[in-house]
């Protein structure tokens, strides 16, 4: 087994980890079928993680049509231990603006007809994972000093709203995720999240803001997502390489 315990899941805007080198690419099997993509190890900074593309290779599969579970189990297999997962999303309020990052640390699950759970009772032993907190407070903490100590923006908290998708939000539905206190919506936030506690993975979420949520800009919603998705996926990659700096220095 590889020495690689730290797992970076990208979406959307980030397929491929730019300038990363590949050491082994992956085919697995899980018992619920192949993970989205292969895994792949590789280096970055010197450090060894691995990597998993959740749309796929070509960004071909719908964020209800992801095999979560596919892809949590072959992580938790090759003895992954921290999860860092990319998500983008839209933004409620002002406190994550549009091109910089969040941290939630509270989800509300919108999303349904999902494989969502390993304990289903068929195909394992029915157990209540304790999901209080959905996000690991340790891996949190870590990536929150990682980014302090680089000069890095990362917000601290704030509640995920996982909606279905692929379609985007009406105008009603993001008034009522704003009344649920929803900061960040995106669709792949859940199950995977939940899936990652019942592995006992230390999972937690960047929330990459690519856009305000539907109708609550003055511009088209296709429009800000381009027009954010770079200063996003840019602020990620710098996140991710102070946590790897952060961690062997530890
Ligand atoms: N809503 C849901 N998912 C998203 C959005 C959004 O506005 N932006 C990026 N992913």
């Amino acid at each position: 087994m590889s020495r690689a315990t730290i797992a970076i899941l990208g979406g959307t805007g980030v397929e491929n980890w730019p300038g990363a080198e590949l050491l082994e690419s992956r085919h697995l099997e899980t018992p619920f079928g192949p993970p989205t993509a292969p895994l792949q190890r590789i280096a970055i900074a010197g450090h060894e993680v691995w990597f998993l593309s959740r749309h796929g290779v070509g960004h071909d599969i719908a964020p209800h049509r992801i095999n979560y579970r596919a892809n949590i189990a072959a992580l938790a297999a090759e003895g992954v231990e921290q999860v860092i997962a990319l998500n983008a999303v839209g933004v409620i309020g002002t406190e994550c603006p549009p091109g910089t990052l969040g941290l939630p640390d509270q989800l509300i699950d919108y999303t349904w007809g999902r494989d969502s759970t390993f304990f289903d009772g068929v195909d394992a032993p029915l157990q209540h994972i304790d999901f209080t907190d959905p996000y690991s407070t340790q891996l949190r903490a870590q990536l929150l000093q990682a980014a302090a100590e680089h000069g890095l923006r990362l917000v601290d908290g704030g509640t995920y709203g996982a909606t279905q998708g692929p379609r985007l939000e009406t105008r009603a539905e993001v008034d009522r995720l704003a009344r649920d206190g929803v900061r960040y919506i995106g669709m792949t936030g859940a199950p995977e999240a939940a899936l990652a506690r019942e592995k006992a993975l230390d999972y937690a979420s960047v929330a990459l803001a690519v856009n305000a949520a539907a109708g609550r800009s003055a511009v088209g919603i296709h429009e800000e997502l381009e027009m954010n998705m770079n200063a996003a996926r840019e602020a990620a990659v710098e996140l991710v390489l102070s946590f790897l700096s952060w961690v062997s220095k530890k």
